[in-house]
């Protein structure tokens, strides 16, 4: 049938009708692509542009291994975000490599119709840690210890000066998971086991990482993650479940969210875990009308890596679930293909409205607008320089210095004196960066050796006391063994996430025998634990004359020599109560019942010597492996003048012991008051000391003071 002209201008007209509105109106007045227009009509204008599939695209994150081969289907698909995860690195890894690769895959996603740029995401969660000669700082745990929350916010500065100088313009942090219970593998990614201090240091990092606006030069993108609970499923298993009360989990978990809010976080993480049996990602409630409705959330919610699939029996389904959920973006990240055929089914049958859609599409864009991603497309070159500045590493050093805490000294030990001190240094972290960074370095998983440039702890030792003697065996073997001073550098192999959760927190015998060993050459001992949770200590307190806890302190190993030779004083306190033993756990400042080893807050902040005249205090104690001998280690030389057998009490099982004791100072170790018996104990007693006598006196006088039922850890059978 031959259509007169009149009916085909007709047909035209209907057909452009039927498209969304303004769609070929690139003219040089379109509104969202001028930055001089608000971000909302900005959003509005460029949302009333969109096909369903430009839509489905903005809600699509894949990882770039997804694409790096078929880079077209960022275009064909309309892909909003990309991310690396873990262990999604690029060629040799360096700065240069990773802004080229951000910068491809910005020019075909430029090559939309409508040219929206991506958001590139990467877990920069201590430093830009994937890339080769990043600064890694310390992880959060031991950021919390700092109690300085002007220096989370400067790390979050200098992370993102060189997470921009590679493009990428979104970091998957901070964690501030409030975390309970030190089984769980990402204890360490959090800043602590209080709310209080989680919501103060998660808000202040946030301000660093986004700046001032999001659009500032070097502003990123941050994520607080993991909503909501992921630091208090039963047991502390990772992605479990969080088991509690609503106001109980609301007064525990949900303030750094509201910190973080109101710090002007841009992105939320969902977490794996549930709540009361109900899959994070699959909670309408605490999605969207609390996150969201309650708490007045502007920004978007991005799932975690495959985490819809956990949802139910099918991937259609679980689309359908996540996103009516409060999702905004999957972080898919390589079912790109099955998404968008899902959506597509979802919406067609009204599963999913097209509004929820349209909040989903404008909270992303009003992101993308805000960050200024539609004026400022590729890497900043200019920065590149900057990634692992000396400048930059001082930040992070003074954040190594800060994140220490002083577990135990006796009187006289640290700091160590820089001329001729002879030191053996052993330990198979002394020497060895990437067990100091820990997980979250150059691969997901981290690993040993010299993975990035960085100061191992013995280096930093040799560069901080050049006039020292210092020699370093791994094992702790010295043809002579004779020196001032033992450093043992021990603790936990790199881990990440679910691999690290662990059901025992016990150090290593490897580790004790370590110590052990170093103390039997007769020197003062310092162990320095490098480890992403607090660790049962008890077996090598009596082993030990001082101990750090230096957290995963990163490539700055210097920090931890600027405190051991009295540069700088300790000055970190703990961020989670110090547990004695596994069956404590969970234990949290605040519980009814709370006998930590150290408590929440608890951290030597000086180097002085007690008081003189002031009451000596206990500090180890231990039955010899002969049950015959136990030995009593305090602060501070004692007196033997005033010794009598009296003044100690024995306690085996339970009951008090009756037989006779005979107390003398330790040969060659004055701070060490031994108990000598002659029935002796069993390798499987249970024993315990008290003293209440009054007389006992330390070498200046100070009187020792009453205590009762201190356990003495049994060495009989060791
Ligand atoms: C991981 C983690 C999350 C991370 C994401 C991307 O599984 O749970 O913290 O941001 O995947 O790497």
């Amino acid at each position: 049938m031959k259509k007169t002209f009149a009916a085909i201008q007709i047909t035209i007209l209907l057909a452009m009708l039927s498209l969304p509105s303004k769609l070929f109106a690139q003219s040089t007045n379109t509104v969202y692509l001028d930055p001089k227009q608000p971000v909302e009509a900005r959003v509005k204008d460029l949302l009333s542009r969109m096909t369903l599939d430009e839509k489905i695209g903005q809600m699509t994150q894949v990882d770039k291994d997804a694409v790096i081969n078929n880079k077209s289907d960022i275009v064909k698909y309309f892909m909003g975000s990309i991310l690396s995860g873990g262990d999604s690195d690029i060629g040799d890894n360096k700065t240069v490599t990773w802004a080229n690769l951000y910068d491809s895959l910005q020019s075909y996603a430029l090559q939309t119709r409508l040219k929206i740029p991506i958001i590139y995401g990467i877990d920069a969660v201590h430093g830009n840690n994937n890339i080769y000669g990043a600064t890694i700082f310390p992880h959060n745990i031991g950021m919390g210890c700092t109690r300085d929350t002007s220096l989370v916010k400067e790390e979050g500065r200098v992370t993102s000066e060189e997470l921009a100088a590679t493009g990428i313009n979104w970091t998957f942090a901070p964690c501030i998971a409030v975390v309970r219970n030190e089984r769980w593998g990402r204890t360490y990614e959090g800043f602590g086991e209080s709310t209080d201090l989680v919501s103060e240091f998660g808000a202040a990092e946030i301000e660093g990482f986004q700046g001032d606006t999001l659009s500032g030069h070097m502003s990123i993108l941050a994520c607080a993650k993991h909503y909501l609970g992921d630091g208090g499923t039963f047991n502390g298993i990772d992605q479990g479940n969080t088991v509690d009360d609503e106001a109980t989990i609301r007064k525990l978990f949900l303030p750094p969210y509201i910190s973080a809010i109101k710090a002007g976080v841009g992105s939320v993480m969902a977490s794996y875990s549930s709540i009361n049996g109900q899959k994070m990602h699959g909670s309408k409630y605490w999605l969207t009308d609390v996150l969201k409705d309650e708490l007045g959330f502007k920004g978007f919610i991005v799932s975690d890596w495959s985490a819809i699939d956990q949802l139910g029996s099918n991937f259609e389904d679980d689309v359908d679930k996540s996103i009516n959920a409060g999702i905004d973006m999957v972080m898919l990240p390589m079912k790109y293909k099955e998404f968008y055929k899902a959506m597509n089914v979802l919406v067609s049958t009204g599963k999913i409205p097209m509004s929820r859609i349209d909040d989903a599409v404008s909270r992303i864009l009003t992101i993308k607008f805000e960050l200024g991603l539609f004026e400022k497309h590729f890497a900043d070159r200019s920065l590149i320089d900057s990634v692992g500045s000396f400048s930059h590493r001082q930040v992070a050093r003074q954040c190594v210095r800060e994140s220490l805490v002083l577990l135990k000294r006796k009187d006289g030990v640290l700091p160590i004196p820089k001329e001729n001190t002879r030191i053996l240094v052993a330990g198979d972290h002394a020497d060895n960066v990437g067990y100091q960074c820990g997980g979250w370095t150059i691969t997901w998983q981290g690993k040993g050796g010299n993975l990035t440039p960085g100061t191992t702890i013995l280096q930093g030792m040799f560069a901080a006391a050049p006039n020292d003697k210092i020699v370093y065996s791994e094992n702790g073997d010295f043809s002579n063994t004779k020196a001032d001073y033992s450093v043992v550098v021990i603790g936990e192999k790199p881990y990440a996430e679910g691999r690290g959760d662990a059901s025992d927190l016990n150090l290593s015998k490897s580790d004790i025998d370590l110590i052990k060993k170093m103390k039997s050459y007769g020197n003062p001992v310092v162990v320095i634990l490098i480890s992403g949770r607090p660790m049962i200590l008890e077996p090598i307190l009596h082993f030990s004359d001082a101990i750090i806890a230096a957290w995963l302190p990163g490539t700055e190993g210097e920090g931890i020599s600027d405190v051991l030779f009295g540069d700088y004083a300790p000055k970190g306190r703990l961020s989670h109560s110090w547990l004695k033993s596994m069956s404590q756990l969970p234990i949290n400042v605040g519980d009814s019942v709370y006998h930590p080893l150290f408590p929440y807050g608890y951290g030597i902040t000086t180097f002085n010597n007690s008081t003189k005249g002031s009451a000596p205090v206990i500090l180890s104690a231990i039955v010899k492996k002969d049950g015959k001998h136990i030995e009593l280690t305090f602060n501070k030389p004692m007196s033997d003048i005033s010794l009598n057998g009296e003044d100690f009490k024995l306690n085996k099982n339970g009951l008090p012991i009756k037989e006779m004791i005979e107390p003398y100072i330790k040969k060659d170790d004055n701070t060490t008051i031994i108990l000598s018996v002659s029935k002796g104990f069993a390798d499987n007693d249970t024993v315990s000391v008290s003293y209440n006598s009054g007389k006992v006196k330390a070498a200046d006088g100070g009187l020792l003071e009453h205590f009762e039922g201190f356990k003495i850890y049994n060495w009989v059978s060791n």
